[in-house]
């Protein structure tokens, strides 16, 4: 099998990872921060270990754990919601990031405004200046497109979110540990994570950063292991936000994910951008190949569609004849397939991780090939 869906989770973890996820069932199964006996505070010391690191993996001041990177989208949106205010997010945002916003335009009156990125393949600061209103409590963006990895300008748009009192929120589900975050340094105040896309964590765990000057609310009520004689959510941070039992093997795993990526960073993300020019030209050397991605900036994932064929088929004929795993679709990004006119027909994605290899990718380039001979 050849895994080239590594945008919708990483398949290869490392070894490192497998153990931790192992010791957090055997050695550290105890329920973290809940009771005073040994097994729950070495569980407690390790999962703070991650904690820790995640803050300084991402320069962030405060890290929440949550169930996924639409759980960590969810509480940044709802547990910020400023009544009769608007928010500004993107064309490139996925639904874990519209859906929670929609759902408050619809209940609570949010107003939004929808950016589309200028025609270098960016989104920038001068597409969102023009929906700027003087209610705009929040700018709400992807930093790449899981469609076909358009970047977003965050340094430029978090220095004009901090002059001008706006919460700024980073969608990190496609970025990180494909490119550095610097949650203080771009002026982030909510910036979301997938572990188990880019750190090779598992699923079942997110991650949210929050800067100290952020005001969020918990959107989830119940035990925190803490002040448990108060019949109200206690307002001590991260435990506010972490009601019910963590998922401390998914956690210790994130931990050694993150320690691999950090570990391995250049050389990791060296291999994946060659990959990402070769595929991205060899494909665009196809007849009846059309491209969607940015030369420059895929980040992994290159977007391309066969003529007019539907992108499910030659998704399954990859599989089906081939055993070459890709997503067609519409990848949960209906506003950005809107954007490039690809609603009906969807687009072929291929991402790659660090465990692909360049006999790969001239095998996925011949199978493209053949495919686009016979349709
Ligand atoms: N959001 C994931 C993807 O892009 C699942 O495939």
């Amino acid at each position: 099998m050849i895994y080239f869906d590594n945008s919708a989770t990483t398949f290869k973890k490392p070894k490192q990872v497998i153990e931790q996820v192992s010791l957090g069932l055997t050695k550290y199964s105890a329920n973290p921060g809940r009771s005073g006996h040994n097994a729950s505070l070495q569980a407690s010391e390790k999962v703070e270990t991650v904690r820790n690191n995640i803050c300084k993996f991402f320069n962030a001041p405060i890290s929440v754990f949550t169930q996924n990177c639409t759980d960590a989208l969810n509480l940044a949106i709802l547990g910020s919601f400023v009544e009769g205010g608007h928010v500004i997010c993107s064309i490139n945002d996925h639904n874990s990031l519209i859906r929670p916003l929609f759902e408050l335009q619809k209940q609570k009156g949010l107003e939004i405004s929808i950016a589309k990125p200028n025609s270098k393949g960016c989104v920038e600061l001068s597409d969102i200046l023009p929906l700027v209103k003087p209610n705009t409590y929040m700018i709400a963006i992807n930093h790449i497109s899981n469609v076909d990895g358009e970047i977003a300008n965050i340094q430029e748009i978090g220095e004009f979110c901090a002059q001008n009192c706006i919460s700024f929120l980073v969608d990190g589900a496609q970025s990180a540990g494909h490119i550095k975050i610097d949650m203080q340094k771009s002026y982030i105040d909510y910036l979301t994570i997938a572990p188990h896309k880019g750190l090779y964590s598992p699923q079942g765990v997110g991650v949210l950063c929050i800067s100290k000057k952020a005001k969020l609310q918990p959107i989830r009520y119940g035990g925190t292991g803490t002040d448990s004689l108060n019949i109200f959510q206690p307002k001590e941070i991260p435990e506010c936000f972490e009601s019910g039992t963590i998922a401390t093997p998914n956690i210790l795993g994130l931990g050694a994910g993150l320690k691999f990526v950090e570990s391995n960073f250049d050389n990791i993300n060296k291999k994946i951008d060659d990959f990402s020019t070769y595929l991205n030209f060899e494909l665009g050397n196809i007849k009846n190949i059309k491209t969607y991605t940015h030369p420059n900036n895929s980040f992994g994932i290159i977007g391309f569609n066969i003529g007019d064929t539907d992108s499910m088929q030659v998704s399954q004929i990859l599989n089906d004849k081939y055993h070459i795993c890709t997503r067609g679709g519409l990848h949960c990004a209906g506003l950005k397939h809107n954007f490039l006119g690809t609603t009906k027909q969807g687009i072929v994605r291929a991402s790659l991780c660090c465990y692909n290899t360049f006999s790969e990718c001239e095998k996925f380039i011949k199978a493209v090939k053949e495919i686009s001979k016979l349709l």
